[in-house]
């Protein structure tokens, strides 16, 4: 049976993919400006923008109403390590807008933040596929999970048709393409 959990963990290796192009792209010393600044749309649209918003709006919520403090425990520090991401973030894509104004030495930055941004999101989806989504699938009943499910379908498919969930996957899988390990 498909649950919200297991919806939220389908994400997760979407952005685990993601991760790995990014991390792949560290390697390159004169990247594709332009791949730099999808993979800073797809973390903002998809990852933070659609995967965290799921979990901040409703996931989190619901735990709250079935007993889990937003202010402390495991639901607060994954709430505080989105934060954490969300400066990763912001320092990518400060500095590829300095690379792009030909300060070139900031590429350092732009990718030293890809990487910090990488381990903290390896770390944070582990805590959330062992820990918390397994605490989750204790604390919620099957009709939690079920209109969790359909409240995360109806925010995947609202908006225009490039920020829905497979358009999001289809771009990854493309950048995967071009940035794969072999
Ligand atoms: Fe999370
Ligand atoms: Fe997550």
């Amino acid at each position: 049976m498909n649950t919200a959990t297991k919806n939220l963990e389908d994400d997760h290796v979407s952005i685990l993919k993601l991760i790995d192009v990014m991390e792949i792209m560290t390697d390159n010393s004169d990247p594709a400006i332009t791949d730099l600044e999808e993979v800073v749309d797809l973390i903002r649209n998809f990852a933070d923008g659609l995967h965290h918003v799921k979990e901040e709006k409703l996931f989190f919520p619901l735990m709250a109403e079935r007993g889990f403090s937003l202010t402390q425990g495991p639901v607060a520090v994954m709430l505080s390590e989105h934060e954490q991401g969300r400066n990763y973030v912001k320092g990518i894509s400060e500095n590829i807008q300095l690379v792009k104004d030909g300060d070139l030495s900031s590429l350092n930055l732009v990718y030293s933040n890809m990487l910090g941004y990488g381990e903290l999101l390896r770390n944070h989806i582990a805590k959330e596929n062992n820990v918390l989504f397994r605490m989750a699938d204790h604390a919620l009943s099957a009709e939690d999970q079920q209109s969790l499910l359909q409240q995360f379908t109806e925010v995947e498919n609202q908006g225009s048709s490039d920020q829905q969930k497979t358009d999001f996957i289809a771009r990854i899988e493309k950048l995967a393409q071009t940035y794969n390990p072999s």
